[in-house]
């Protein structure tokens, strides 16, 4: 579909952003085995763009899931020599290559992978698409919202798969989870919170001064948005899917209080997302104190989820079976003399939080979806299509990110300029 057939699609009735990712298409998604790639043997061919920190790791996952997703890296490339000697390492039949243009021209490619940093997605992207790959790009999409907007349009108008790394959207404990929401077992949801905090600086060592932004990327605002668009994106894509719905608007603040060590990115930001239906997602993230970690908490008036730590709360869940006999009548004798409000002190009980230990989400929660979203993306490939709705999840993961930053560097109530939906 062209993006103006997409657009016209749109108006007459569907809601830009809903993605239909649910357990029983993830299983469809990974029971796939279409033949639509280059290598004969059915396997998908890649190139991997950026071979740093992430970048290695999704080849390590590769090749440790080599049964299920049947990817070959048939090519790596990196600007730093350093990080590309090590990932030759883990694919040592792979090409290498300096430019990723060159690998771009490589035949037989079915696809490639950018783990660069968020301010080289864009390019190598673009270009991928245009030269008829499919492209598994990390989140965050771009470092701006036109360049988001014009990887989607590439994507749109090449028909070729654009895939970004939010590996929630395969995480089957999220997608249970979604299911718990989207089924009315929560009830009417008005209130979502998510947080990110972490208590370290964040620095990478630096081999020598003159390396300092390239390594340090994320702490420097023309390369990144910091905590925005390297942790908050996951959680917004969460968010938006929750609700089925996209943002009406988000304001925010944020601040650099705590790191003042030359970095340019905020180290404390608070966003809050309104949605139409009144309910508020509201989101922070700092990294001078890891007490609480991180967390999704979806809250209904008949339950609550907490995604990251697969934990699912009925707000009156049934009572346990009465403990017979003796127990039973030393706790009614024990409630009787210290149960009852003591003369002169405050006659109601502070709210504190329920204490209800809840149930998992899913019994075996043993994956973060890394692995199932690349396998998802090897499959897509060997079908030739795109799982409907997934791509549009990436895109207002990052859309909303960068309109949150907007939100707190002007101070102002931001929604999504018209030109900018998809
Ligand atoms: N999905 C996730 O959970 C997750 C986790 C971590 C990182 N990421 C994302 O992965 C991406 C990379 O993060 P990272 O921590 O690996 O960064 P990194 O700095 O460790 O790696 C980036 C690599 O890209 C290389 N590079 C830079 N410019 C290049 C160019 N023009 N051509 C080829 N290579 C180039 C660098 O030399 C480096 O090796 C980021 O977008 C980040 O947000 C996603």
């Amino acid at each position: 579909m062209t993006y103006q057939n997409r657009r016209t699609f749109l108006k007459n009735g569907l809601v830009a952003g809903t993605a239909i990712l649910t357990p029983m298409s993830l299983m469809k998604i990974m029971a796939q085995t279409g033949q639509n790639v280059n290598s004969p043997n059915n396997k998908v061919l890649l190139g991997v763009i950026g071979t740093g920190s992430r970048g290695m790791h999704l080849m390590q996952i590769i090749n440790d899931n080599k049964n299920q997703n049947g990817i070959e890296i048939v090519a790596i490339c990196d600007v730093y020599k350093p990080h590309l000697d090590e990932a030759q390492a883990i694919a040592p039949n792979a090409k290498a290559f300096e430019d990723y243009r060159d690998l771009l021209e490589m035949k037989d490619l079915d696809g490639v992978i950018i783990a660069t940093p968020l301010h080289v997605h864009a390019a190598p992207t673009i270009d991928a698409l245009n030269s008829g790959l499919h492209v598994f790009c990390e989140k965050a999409m771009a470092r701006n919202i036109e360049d988001v907007h014009a990887m989607a349009l590439a994507h749109y108008e090449t028909g070729k798969i654009l895939q970004i790394g939010q590996q929630r959207l395969f995480d089957p404990k999220f997608l249970r989870g979604m299911d718990k929401v989207h089924n009315g077992d929560l009830g009417i949801v008005t209130q979502i919170r998510a947080f990110w905090h972490r208590n370290n600086d964040w620095r990478r060592p630096v081999p020598s001064p003159d390396l300092e932004r390239f390594i340090n990327w994320r702490l420097y605002r023309e390369y990144s948005a910091g905590l925005l668009t390297e942790l908050a994106c996951h959680h917004i894509q969460v968010g938006n899917w929750a609700k089925r719905a996209l943002p009406i608007d988000v304001r925010g603040t944020g601040s650099i209080s705590y790191w003042k060590d030359g970095r340019e990115v905020y180290d404390n930001v608070a966003l809050i997302f309104r949605y139409e239906d009144g309910t508020q997602f509201i989101y922070d993230s700092m990294i001078q104190n890891k007490k609480y970690g991180l967390e999704v908490q979806i809250m209904g008036d008949k339950g609550t989820l907490e995604m990251e730590t697969n934990r699912f709360f009925l707000e009156n869940p049934p009572a346990p079976p009465k403990p017979a006999g003796i127990v039973q009548l030393v706790q009614d004798l024990e409630r009787n003399v210290f149960g009852s409000v003591p003369i002169g002190s405050s006659s109601w009980d502070a709210e504190l939080a329920d204490t209800n230990p809840g149930e998992p989400i899913i019994q075996n929660d043993s994956t973060d979806g890394t692995p199932e979203s690349l396998t998802g993306f090897a499959n897509s490939i060997r079908e030739g299509k795109s799982i409907p709705g997934l791509f549009e999840e990436g895109y207002y993961g990052t859309m909303w990110t960068l309109l949150g930053e907007q939100a707190i560097d002007t101070g102002e109530v931001v929604k999504i300029p018209q030109q900018f939906v998809v």
